[in-house]
């Protein structure tokens, strides 16, 4: 069977923080960071708010239940991507569970960071075509704001929090994802980590913003080329590449490698900042509500994050 999407759904907190805003907090200006990243506004948790990744998450599920036309008690599994959850554990997943009452469901959490959903949508795609489950919610929920070390300019000006949720349906063998590659990098663990444990002096995100780029832009090119490859298809074949939401410039380079029309790339980091396992649901979400998706458009969605980890999903929309 193929995994097709039935319904997405998002959720984001109401407060808004601009580039100015943050000019109050580091020193940094807008022309800087609209510059070097494309980003001018994130979504963050209100100060004092007591949502955790489960309530975003819930929300989003709920949203994207709605538009399937199907009730928690459809589902048959939640996998919620995401890197700041509730709790060590159980699994985010499973408080989103109870929370939306999907009695039925098995839940777990996939941990790869801003890649968490392409994995996750990968392991949704084998469950449903080894005909062990109809319906599956796919879920990136991120609450990073919390985290990030708000002295560190390099760092506290790129993520955002908000949650997307896509159902994914069986149908159609034809239809759905198509397959999926998926790859990590170990060794390369060092240039993108949160640590919470304070250990190293300093609690917060660490980056080597120039190292990570260049992984970035070299391998999503890469994966998107030789998925897109492994289903018999040529990258001009792609109506649609839906890519995480890191940093426009480094969208910019991989549409450009890859000779892709502006047309052809969903962008929405300039609204949202990195909103890591949760950046590709909204983009799809807001793909979706411009008319960008139709049926049988073939769609490729990419993403890389800490680990290094990053995959791809081809899919016949
Ligand atoms: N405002 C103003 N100046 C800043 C700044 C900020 N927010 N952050 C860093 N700078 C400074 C640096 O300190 C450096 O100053 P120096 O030359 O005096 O040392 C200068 O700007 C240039 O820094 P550099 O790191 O060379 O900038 P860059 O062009 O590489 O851009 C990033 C930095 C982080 C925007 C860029 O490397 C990037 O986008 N990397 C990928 C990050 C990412 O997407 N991470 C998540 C992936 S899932």
């Amino acid at each position: 069977m193929g995994a097709v999407v039935r319904g997405i759904g998002i959720y984001h907190p109401e407060t808004v923080l601009t580039n100015s805003d943050i000019e109050k907090i580091v020193e940094t200006t807008d022309e800087w960071i609209t510059t070097r990243t494309g980003i001018k506004q994130r979504y963050i948790l209100p100060k004092g708010s007591k949502l955790k990744a489960s309530d975003f998450g819930s929300y989003a599920a709920m949203a994207a239940l709605e538009k399937a036309g199907l009730t928690p008690g459809d589902i048959d599994g939640i996998i919620c991507a995401n890197i700041n959850p509730d709790k060590q554990f159980p699994a985010t997943a499973c408080f989103i569970q109870a929370k939306i009452g999907a009695k039925k469901a098995f839940a777990f959490d996939v941990t790869a960071a801003c890649a968490g959903f392409v994995y996750a949508a990968n392991m949704a795609a084998l469950l449903i075509d080894s005909g062990q489950c109809r319906n599956i919610l796919v879920i990136g929920s991120e609450i990073l704001s919390p985290v990030l070390d708000w002295t560190d300019r390099n760092t506290c000006i790129l993520f955002g929090d908000a949650a997307g949720a896509v159902v994914f349906s069986a149908g159609p063998k034809e239809r759905g994802i198509l397959l999926s590659q998926l790859k990590s990098d170990g060794t390369q663990s060092e240039v993108l980590y949160l640590n919470l444990s304070g250990d190293e002096g300093r609690r917060g995100m660490f980056m080597d913003g120039k190292q990570v780029f260049k992984a970035a832009v070299t391998e999503i090119t890469d994966i998107v080329r030789s998925t897109v490859a492994k289903g018999g298809y040529a990258v001009k074949d792609l109506d649609l590449l839906v890519m995480h939401q890191a940093n426009v410039r480094i969208i910019g380079a991989i549409a450009d490698k890859l000779e892709l029309p502006p047309e052809k790339v969903v962008i929405n980091v300039d609204r949202f900042g990195n909103t890591s396992s949760a950046s590709i649901p909204l983009a799809l979400h807001e793909a979706d509500g411009q008319g960008r998706l139709k049926p049988g458009m073939l769609v490729a969605l990419a993403a890389v994050g800490g680990g290094m980890s990053w995959g791809c999903n081809l899919m016949r929309w």
